[in-house]
């Protein structure tokens, strides 16, 4: 199976909630390796231009003041299959319809506060990490 990476964002809501390190060890469990990491407080710049593709949404304003509203914890995560796999342990966009034992189902509390970002595509993975990411602050994670 490939190796791959995929671009993670503990959301706002659950940096409040204190639960950052609930969610790193889901993925530690699910052999995921944290091979860069960083917290920042989004702009509404940087916002707006990682959803870009949404900007046409109902949901875009309130998106983008959501992911404004606080600090978020971003990484970039390697392993086999990791783009399907994170999306596995995300759970569905709804926590509603969130799969039990699921970050989401566990941590979200509506579909506008989601807890986490996951890339849905190994190219979309590729782009979401160069926005946020130099080369040289990405980790080889051999050992
Ligand atoms: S879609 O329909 O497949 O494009 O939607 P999706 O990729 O699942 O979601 C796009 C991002 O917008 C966030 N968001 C919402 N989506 C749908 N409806 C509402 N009301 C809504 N509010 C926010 C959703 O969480 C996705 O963000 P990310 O960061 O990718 O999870």
């Amino acid at each position: 199976m490939a190796i791959e990476r995929t671009f993670s964002i503990i959301k706002p809501d659950a940096v409040a909630k204190n639960v950052i390190g609930e969610i790193y060890s889901r993925f530690e469990k699910n052999d995921l390796k944290i091979v860069a990491a960083k917290m920042l407080h989004l702009t509404k710049e940087q916002a707006e231009g990682f959803y870009a593709e949404h900007s046409e949404r109902g949901f875009f304003n309130d998106l983008v003041a959501f992911m404004i509203s606080g600090p978020v914890i971003m990484q970039v995560l390697e392993g086999e299959n990791a783009v399907l796999k994170h999306r596995e342990i995300m759970g569905a966009t709804n926590p509603k319809e969130a799969a039990a034992g699921t970050i989401r189902a566990d941590f979200a509390s509506s579909i506008d506060e989601n807890a986490v970002h996951g890339s849905d595509a190994v190219e979309t993975a590729q782009r979401e990490i160069a926005y946020f990411f130099s080369d040289n602050e990405i980790c080889a994670r051999t050992r």
